[in-house]
């Protein structure tokens, strides 16, 4: 049976690691061929999740990329192109985030989250739309949150910036709906990656709290959503923040 995602072509932001890492490997197993990417000093780590591609039988690359600059996320599009010949699809997944209650958040803290999380699914989104808009049409998946959704407790800039990732969702989706283009977004809750790992235990009780589902989720399982959003399955979804969340926001 052919794959999901067989024969298209994209790519995934922040994939040395986490979440990215589960979606290229899905996007690779689902037929896709992926460019991996996330920033040079995490190169190491792209390579690992390249590697760990091709040994399943898919076809990826890895590409350096730091989402808060432009002109790295136009090289990102154009490479791609160079590669396969299109962008069928790209997940803009790197994101960072800073914890302290909102009063104590540094004026530099907010605008490195705001500049890579917010800006820089606004650069990815511009550069790939302006190449689909070429050939057709594409679907694109931005990683916001559940605190995309609601207030989460010490991470007002994070939650600012995920909230603003939903509205350049929306926006892409009615502004490009009729050139082909779908643009969605995964909130996932707690998802054990190193950005959950590095937390101390205590506060990672807090960030399970609101779930009904009292565990972490597994990387691989907020990829199925990724990659089925990205897929002709979905042919008829744009515009949705989709929560892959154990129930966090259906209410605590
Ligand atoms: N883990 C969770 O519980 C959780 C929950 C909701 C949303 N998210 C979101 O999922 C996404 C992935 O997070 P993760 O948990 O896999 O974290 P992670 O730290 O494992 O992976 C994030 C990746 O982004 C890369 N990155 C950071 N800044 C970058 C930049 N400027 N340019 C390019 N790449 C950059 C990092 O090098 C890293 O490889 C993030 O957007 C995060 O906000 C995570």
């Amino acid at each position: 049976m052919p794959g999901l995602v067989e024969g298209k072509a994209g790519l995934v932001t922040g994939a040395a690691s986490g979440i990215g890492r589960a979606c290229a490997l899905r996007f690779g197993a689902e037929g896709a061929s992926v460019v991996v990417s996330d920033l040079e000093s995490s190169r190491a780590g792209g390579e690992e999740t390249v590697r760990a591609i091709q040994e399943a039988g898919g076809t990826a690359e890895f590409f350096p990329c730091d989402v808060a600059v432009s002109s790295d996320c136009e090289a990102l599009v154009a490479h791609v192109v160079e590669s396969y010949g299109r962008l069928d699809f790209a997940h803009n997944n790197a994101g960072i985030g800073v914890h302290a209650p909102l009063a104590e958040t540094s004026d530099e803290d907010f605008d490195r989250v705001i500049a890579v999380n917010l800006r820089g699914t606004f650069l990815g989104m511009k550069f790939q739309i302006r190449q689909m808009l070429r050939h057709g049409g594409g679907a694109i998946v931005n990683t916001s949150s559940n605190a995309g959704l609601r207030g989460v407790h010490l991470i007002g800039a994070y939650a600012a910036s995920k909230h603003g990732i939903l509205g350049l969702t929306k926006n892409g989706a009615i502004e490009y709906a009729n050139d082909g283009i779908r643009v969605n977004a995964v909130c996932p809750a707690a998802i054990m990656t190193p950005l959950m790992a590095d937390l101390p235990p205590e506060r990672q009780q807090e960030i399970l709290a609101p779930q009904a589902l009292n565990r972490p989720g597994d990387p691989a399982e907020v990829a199925a959503a990724v990659v089925w959003l990205c897929s002709d399955d979905a042919s008829f979804v744009t515009g949705v923040a989709m929560p892959v969340d154990a129930g966090s926001v259906a209410g605590w």
